[in-house]
């Protein structure tokens, strides 16, 4: 434990002071001084591909910062940044041209915002309204909260958040609703709609929800008609999470903008990238400056992360990391299928390599639920770390997870909900 700690820690009530002290990570497990491994199944809020301390992307950082470590990015640039660019283009789905850097997912998320409203604003159409999905989650910045569901989280600015209409997507387990898509089509038949965002398929914070392929096609597919900017919020989806590149891989109409992070550099540092297509940068190309994106950080394309970025995006293309990502969504797909075969009221959900429960669901999605801490202690004290989003209980993670950590992390869930749930 970290005692005489002077540091204020996120997402803590009373900021904190009953930390877990790492001093090391090696592939799936955190270890602490004195030698306790903890498994890792949360992917340290997932952003961890690869597994900790993953010796080709510590050699990559390692390599770059002999050569430079960072450069002002307006009016310069480097190779990491422009070969991580042309990489990540050719590993998204067809149709993007263009890179923004940023360094996390929240700043990722407030480029693509003020990207499709500003083309609006240089376009000189006048469209007032944002559509957002209901439990949804974008980050902490304030446009981020705006388009992110309203709660616990963002009480405390909610006069200070500006108006989004939000609709509530149709959920595979339980079954949702049309209504949300009823609305949502009302809206943008108005052609009043700059944007809508969505995190593809699954809402991670918002409790590990999914939804269908089909019904976020026709979300897409009517918001293109009528000429609204389609943002994917892939900071938790990219990269495989769902089993395929992108949760975006897997939809028919395409984003014009996508927002990544986590993943992005393997998990090793921070950085961020909104990504577009040609016709959203389009008229942003003039030289002069009421046509500029005013919008940089002093990390902007920060040379280590991008080598970092690099160096996981090469690791991603092996075929053994594809066989160990597979390996995973099978494992997690049989455990999901073993758990709805006994606790089918829990709503065992599961899409690629994550999977997720709702502890007591008659109880809605809770963050505050008591179910939070006793999910957490119980496993943390087998030294499995299964951080729950209130009383959602659920497991993301890294690729490099083996066979047998995953057979003792699902034995070890069976016996826990055996005798609480
Ligand atoms: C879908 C989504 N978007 C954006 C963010 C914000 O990312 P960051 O915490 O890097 O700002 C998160 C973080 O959990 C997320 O899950």
């Amino acid at each position: 434990m970290a005692s005489d700690s002077k540091v204020w820690h996120p997402y803590t009530p009373g900021i904190g002071g009953k930390e877990i002290l790492i001093d090391r990570g090696e592939g799936a497990y955190l270890i602490t001084k004195e030698g306790r491994r903890i498994f890792d199944g949360i992917s340290s809020w997932w952003v961890n591909l690869h597994g900790h301390g993953h010796p080709v992307i510590a050699q990559a950082i390692a390599r770059q910062a002999e050569k430079l470590e960072q450069v002002v990015f307006a009016g310069f640039t480097h190779e990491p940044a422009e070969e991580l660019a042309a990489g990540v283009l050719k590993f998204l789905p067809p149709g993007f041209s263009r890179v923004f850097y940023t360094d996390n997912g929240s700043t990722a998320v407030e480029v693509a915002i003020k990207m499709a409203l500003q083309f609006f604003h240089l376009c000189g159409e006048k469209r007032s309204k944002i559509l957002a999905l209901e439990n949804s989650y974008h980050g902490d910045t304030f446009g981020a909260m705006a388009v992110g569901a309203r709660g616990p989280f963002s009480a405390a600015f909610q006069d200070w958040l500006f108006d989004v209409e939000f609709i509530l997507p149709r959920y595979t387990n339980p079954k949702g609703s049309e209504e949300g898509l009823e609305k949502a089509i009302r809206l943008l038949e108005t052609g009043t709609v700059a944007a809508i965002i969505a995190e593809p398929l699954v809402q991670g914070a918002g409790g590990m929800l999914m939804y269908d392929a089909g019904w976020l096609d026709e979300l897409f597919a009517t918001a293109r008609k009528y000429g609204t900017k389609i943002i994917a919020d892939e900071v938790f989806t990219g990269f495989y999470r769902t089993g395929t590149p992108f949760a975006s891989s897997r939809l028919s109409v395409l984003p014009d903008l996508i927002c990544l992070s986590k993943g992005l550099t393997g998990g090793f540092l921070p950085l961020g990238i909104t990504a577009c297509r040609e016709e959203i940068s389009k008229p942003f190309y003039q030289a002069d400056y009421g046509h500029t994106l005013y919008h940089g950080h002093s990390f902007t394309a920060n040379p280590l992360a991008c080598a970092a970025s690099l160096a996981s995006l090469g690791l991603l293309q092996k075929p053994e990391t594809t066989l160990r990502i597979n390996r995973l969504c099978g494992l997690q797909k049989a455990f999901c299928q073993k758990v709805e075969a006994s606790f089918p009221h829990l709503n065992p959900r599961q899409l690629g390599t994550i999977f997720a429960l709702t502890l007591s669901p008659e109880d809605g999605l809770n963050y505050t639920h008591p179910n939070r801490a006793l999910i957490y202690q119980y496993f943390l004290d087998k030294d499995l770390l299964v951080r729950p989003i209130g009383n959602v209980m659920y497991l993301v993670p890294p690729y490099c997870a083996s066979e047998s950590d995953m057979d003792r992390l699902h034995s070890e869930i069976i016996t826990f909900l055996e005798k609480y749930a």
